[in-house]
């Protein structure tokens, strides 16, 4: 009913502006209150400053509380009405905002059973039931539980009802299991306990599998999230620490999209794989508990004690198992039943999209975008980012209503669905505007959660993303401690020592932890994350304690993590003022000279790291050397000619084949042959890797799959064709950023 209601409004506000129907289509509309144009138009800091200072963290309080008030889980009425709630704002006239859309796409969820919800119990020999986790979270503020508090479960982890002795794996990862295996712990038909971090949640299912293991629990240990804090009195309500009864959930899937369409959008027709072949699901029933329950099971096995490393804050020593010490809670010989009933449908999760034509170069986007789907309530993740989107686009709004401000390249404001399940909505949209968006799109900057903590700027991007935050941070002044700005401050907190300019913060790499993934990886659009974070040296937390919890509410926000919203408000000016040097610099604020930086540092720790082995194999690096050297060189040509373009008052058609090469250089990393093991991942330089060194990936995990293998085999053949993908996409990148004309 909603629906329709809103529909009939769209059309309406559309016909007002005379906009035209672009539902469904990503289309970037005429502009009503264009300014003429100027097609030497600049980045105005006159603007700019008025944009940082009407960014109200007050408003973005406000919008925090609205976003967050309910439970919103991807698909849920809740999240539909946040979608309705954002559609609105964005098509209402008065936003300023040329038009918005809310396109469907119909993908695969898991969800566990309302009527048969899942259960971990401890059975006795007897087949009595002699205890039981909790089925949800404790009610320590009245908003844990309730109809729409989705119970913990673990995101397509099939359901089962594997019974077993309780066996501890520490993080679950391949080593742990061999290390058991080695300690002679029998692990085939057990149940698996082991904590998050290390692996990936689907990689734990995974690895417990290989070994025969028939079920797995996850639990959270305070030792990872709470500095060891585990009483109630020093947790949640009374502090910013995970109470004993939280659980973090999350989605088990092993890669990212529609499950069910990879590289296709998942459109009502598209082609579908059978739901029981498609891969990347856990084999296993998986099941997350909170550190209390975790406990009780944790401290009563028997069997050796574990290492060191695998210790953790819950008051016991841990031991290994297989099964439960005599003298402890429960009666001897007592087994673990892990019944899962999750279910897997298809439901219809939505982007929404909200767009600003450029004046001049219309065909140039900038996009912005979070998710929108949480878990529970959702303050932290992914609302507080929300809350500085909208915030931002209002402010833009603002100036574009009134007509003083059109920017020079198009803003696409995006709202993702479905994110926590796997990046569902983000990805289903590269997938069906994939070469729209490959020709058209500047860069992408994502602010999923903004605020973490409230110490620091956080930032990760790619190297020609760099200098545009570091230019931002330098002129906005860090919340704390005053007269510092927050590059100052960011820098006090993490840096390293670059060639070229001395000390400087340092901008993390993207991984694929929210929805830049499918941009940077998949399309290769260069793209940032940016959020304020914890003081490192005061904690070793794995992320905020009460991550994909019930206990991630407005009030938990509000009251720890950034009291006075001041640390959102430094995060809103950041982000938006990249958003305005990306969408209005007449030349595009990217610097692929930057790129050279990293390609000098990977190519040495390749050296380093590498290059004994690969000498032992006949393989030299001198061709990567070479190639790396003319990455450089033509980098500072270009930037030369960038400097002497600007000098002048220069053609507009020489700065727009200049803004080119800065936008297209990322794509010129892409080899969608390069890892045909992966899905997505096609960026030579930042697909996944497996050491810890920071350098080549493809090179390095080739590397270490043909170390012990002998010289004729097809491992080291891999080596050698790796590095002739990398040769040919650096040298391909240098080509790219010579002169024009020169081929
Ligand atoms: C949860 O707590 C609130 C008050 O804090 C109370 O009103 C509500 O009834 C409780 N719900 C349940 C199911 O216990
Ligand atoms: C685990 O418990 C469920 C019901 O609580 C039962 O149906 C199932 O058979 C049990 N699993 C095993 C392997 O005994
Ligand atoms: C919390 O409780 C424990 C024992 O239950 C006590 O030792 C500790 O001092 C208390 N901590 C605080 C901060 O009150
Ligand atoms: C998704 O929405 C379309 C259009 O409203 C509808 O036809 C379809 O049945 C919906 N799919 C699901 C799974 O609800
Ligand atoms: C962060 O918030 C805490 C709690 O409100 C406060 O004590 C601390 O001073 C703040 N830190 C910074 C760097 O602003
Ligand atoms: C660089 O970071 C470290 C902490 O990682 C800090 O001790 C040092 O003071 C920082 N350097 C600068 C110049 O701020
Ligand atoms: C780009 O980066 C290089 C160093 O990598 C630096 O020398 C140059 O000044 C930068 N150019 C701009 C326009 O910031
Ligand atoms: C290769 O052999 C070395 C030395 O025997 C060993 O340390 C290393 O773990 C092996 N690597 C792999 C990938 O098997």
């Amino acid at each position: 009913m909603q629906w329709v209601k809103v529909l009939g409004g769209v059309v309406g506000a559309a016909a007002l502006l005379g906009l035209g129907i672009i539902l469904g289509h990503f289309a970037i509309p005429k502009g009503a209150n264009v300014p003429a144009p100027s097609v030497s138009q600049d980045l105005d800091l006159e603007i700019l400053e008025t944009v940082m200072q009407q960014l109200e963290a007050s408003r973005i309080r406000e919008n925090l509380r609205e976003l967050s008030r309910e439970p919103h889980l991807a698909s849920s009425p809740r999240d539909e009405a946040l979608v309705q709630l954002l559609l609105q704002r964005w098509q209402d006239p008065e936003s300023g905002l040329d038009a918005a859309e809310a396109p469907a796409y119909e993908v695969l969820l898991s969800f566990p059973s309302q009527e048969q919800p899942n259960h971990v119990a401890v059975v006795s020999p007897t087949g009595s039931v002699v205890f039981s986790c909790r089925q949800s979270e404790q009610n320590l503020t009245g908003e844990q539980v309730g109809p729409d508090v989705v119970p913990p479960y673990a995101a397509y982890a099939p359901p089962g009802t594997p019974q077993g002795l309780l066996v501890y794996a520490n993080r679950g990862t391949e080593e742990d299991f061999m290390n058991l295996q080695t300690q002679g712990i029998k692990l085939e038909g057990t149940i698996a306990l082991t904590r998050y971090g290390g692996a990936g949640r689907g990689a734990k299912a995974v690895n417990a599998a290989k070994y025969g293991v028939a079920g797995v629990l996850v639990y959270t240990d305070p030792a990872d999230i709470n500095d060891g804090q585990s009483s109630a009195n020093e947790t949640f309500p009374n502090s910013w620490c995970l109470p004993p009864s939280g659980v973090e959930r999350g989605s088990y899937y092993e890669y990212f999209g529609d499950p069910l369409t990879p590289y296709l959008p998942a459109n009502p027709s598209s082609f579908r794989l059978d739901p029981d072949a498609a891969p990347g699901f856990p084999p296993i029933p998986a099941q997350p508990i909170g550190f209390d329950d975790a406990k009780s099971l944790l401290c009563n096995l028997q069997g050796p004690v574990a290492p060191a490393a695998w210790q953790g804050a819950l008051g016991c020593d841990y031991r290994l198992g297989p099964g439960f010490r005599s003298d402890g809670d429960f009666p001897a010989d007592s087994q673990v039943n892990v019944s899962v009933h999750n279910r897997r449908e298809l439901r219809n999760s939505s982007n929404v999209l909200g767009i600003i034509r450029g004046a001049v170069e219309p065909d140039r986007y900038v996009l912005y975008g979070n998710h929108r789907d949480s878990w529970v309530h959702g303050a932290v993740d992914p609302s507080s980012g929300t809350a500085v989107l909208l915030e931002l686009s209002r402010v833009l709004g603002t100036l574009l209503k009134k007509g003083t401000w059109r920017p020079r390249r198009s803003i696409v404001f995006a709202s993702w669905g479905a994110e926590e399940f796997g990046l569902i909505g983000s990805t289903e949209f590269t997938e069906e505007f994939f070469s729209k968006l490959q020709e058209r799109t500047v860069a992408y900057i994502n602010v999923d959660i903004s605020v973490f903590a409230n110490a620091t700027l956080r930032a990760q991007g790619t190297p020609p993303v760099q200098s545009v935050i570091f230019a931002a941070a330098k002129q906005i002044p860090a919340p704390s401690p005053v007269g510092l700005s927050i590059y100052d401050n960011w820098i006090r907190y993490s840096n390293r020592s670059s060639p070229a300019y001395g000390v400087v913060p340092s901008l993390g790499s993207l991984g694929a932890g929210s929805d830049y993934a499918p941009f940077i990886h998949f399309l290769g659009i260069s793209s940032m994350d940016i959020a304020y974070t914890y003081d490192r040296s005061k904690t070793s937390a794995r992320i905020y304690p009460t991550y994909h919890t019930a206990f991630d509410t407005f009030g938990y926000v509000d009251k720890f993590v950034d009291p006075g919203f001041s640390s959102h408000q430094a995060v809103a000016r950041t982000a938006g003022s990249v958003l305005l040097r990306l969408s209005d610099s007449l030349f595009l604020p990217l610097n692929v000279s930057d790129y050279g930086e990293t390609l000098r540092s990977f190519l040495q720790a390749a050296q380093q790291h590498l290059g004994g082995l690969l000498e032992q194999h006949s393989i030299s690096l001198g061709r990567l050397v070479t190639a790396v050297e003319k990455f450089e060189a033509a980098a500072k040509a270009l930037e030369q000619h960038r400097s002497a373009l600007q000098k002048g008052s220069p053609d507009p058609l020489q700065v727009r084949m200049l803004n080119d090469q800065l936008m297209l250089l990322e794509r010129t990393f892409l080899n969608p042959r390069a890892f045909p093991e992966e899905r997505y991942y096609s960026h030579v330089l930042w697909a996944p890797r497996t050491s810890s060194v920071a350098t080549f990936p493809g090179l390095a995990n080739a590397c270490s799959r043909a170390m012990n293998t002998s010289l004729g085999s097809e491992a080291w053949a891999e080596v050698r064709r790796q590095l002739s993908i990398l040769v040919v996409a650096l040298e391909g990148a240098a080509a790219t950023l010579r002169p024009v004309a020169d081929l």
